[in-house]
């Protein structure tokens, strides 16, 4: 009998794979993970109890249609049902929204550098990347991303604040951008950082999607409200959209736990936020910190921070590692490092200091 392997989708090929933050060596004196933009902090007690509860009933599937979790996000962004998907994460969101729009001959439009998945996800579907470069600052450059569209283009990718630099797009440009898309273009504002925001002129994408059909807001439970492990995200979009997401959602893909934790979440927001505040106020003191220090730091409104190092990116990330804090190195480019317990911000400070008067 001959040996031959079961025949796989010629778009595979070559898709770069997915690399998560790595993890904290285990058994060191200290070790901080600040590679995967997590929350540092640990689960409040009332969302644990919660999750503790759920987990009695793990035999059964849960509840396919989000129903509780549905409502609670309802009331909260003033959205009707029918305009709101969930997903297993909003990495996942983000996928069946690719299958629902996109395929072989279709373009997919982002900044690059951006989130590590857009790449993927697209070419997993057949369909084409198109990537835009940032502008020197770092920034979107929306207007030429809307010179990229063409009559095959599809999905645009929006990631604000963008992933791994941090910067932002304000409300004017953004509308400006937006008003230059045709309206059968799909533009994803990919705002998993939403709640790290505190610049004033960067528009909520709840508002800017109530008037435009063609937007889509992506938001997660993974980072702000610390559920990255739980996986759950969902999307608010007008009907047509927010349906084909519900055709294109696994089935059963958000766990029960995940569920109830989310809804948790929800209710214990005023002290989720709180603990949102105090990592912006250690972004801010990092920040200042490291141009203190003579670094050129991009303006970043996520939680996490962005140092251009180039060749001397995995150096810098092997010096990090040396000193128990592990960064998230793109070998040529730089680190981005996220903002973590105070103690690793420290030590991530020092390491940078001392790297800064090697320069
Ligand atoms: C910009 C952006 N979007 C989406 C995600 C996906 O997060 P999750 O799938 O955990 O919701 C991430 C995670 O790092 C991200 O950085």
């Amino acid at each position: 009998m001959s040996e031959t392997s079961p025949k796989l989708r010629a778009e595979l090929e070559g898709i770069p794979t997915y690399k998560p933050g790595k993890p904290a060596a285990a058994g060191g004196p200290v070790a901080y993970k600040l590679s995967s933009n997590e929350n540092p902090y640990p689960p409040l007690p009332g969302v644990l109890e919660t999750v503790t509860a759920a987990v009695s009933s793990f035999n059964r599937y849960p509840d396919m249609a989000c129903t509780g979790l549905m409502n609670e996000l309802s009331e909260r962004f003033g959205v009707p049902l029918s305009h709101l998907a969930t997903g297993t994460g909003s990495v996942g969101v983000a996928q069946q929204l690719i299958q629902a729009t996109s395929g072989p001959g279709d373009e997919v439009i982002y900044a690059w550098r951006s989130f590590e998945a857009y790449p993927i996800i697209t070419q997993i579907s057949g369909a084409t990347s198109v990537r835009v470069p940032l502008t020197a600052g770092d920034v979107h450059d929306l207007d030429a991303m809307a010179d990229a569209i063409t009559e095959r283009t599809r999905l645009i990718f929006v990631c604000n604040p963008n992933n791994p630099t941090g910067t932002v797009v304000r409300r004017a440009e953004l509308e400006r951008f937006l008003d230059r898309v045709p309206s059968d273009v799909l533009v994803v504002l990919d705002e998993a950082y939403r709640e790290f925001i505190r610049d004033p002129e960067v528009p909520d994408g709840v508002e800017l999607y109530r008037t435009r059909p063609n937007v889509c807001v992506l938001r997660t439970f993974s980072k702000a409200y610390g559920l990255a492990g739980l996986r759950v995200g969902f999307a608010i979009a007008h009907e047509p959209v927010a349906a084909a997401l519900r055709k294109t959602a696994v089935p059963f893909g958000v766990s029960q736990l995940a569920q109830e934790a989310a809804i948790a979440s929800l209710r214990a927001e005023d002290e989720l936020l709180g603990r949102v505040g105090s990592l912006v106020c250690e972004r801010n003191r990092v920040v200042e910190g490291l141009r203190a220090q003579g670094w050129t730091v991009p303006e970043t409104q996520a939680n996490f921070v962005w140092l251009r190092l180039g060749e001397r990116t995995v150096d810098f990330a092997a010096a990090c590692e040396q000193h128990g804090v592990v960064v998230r190195p793109f070998a040529g480019e730089g680190v981005r490092v996220t903002v973590g317990e105070a103690e690793a911000n420290d030590i991530f400070l020092k390491v940078a200091e001392g790297f800064r008067k090697e320069l």
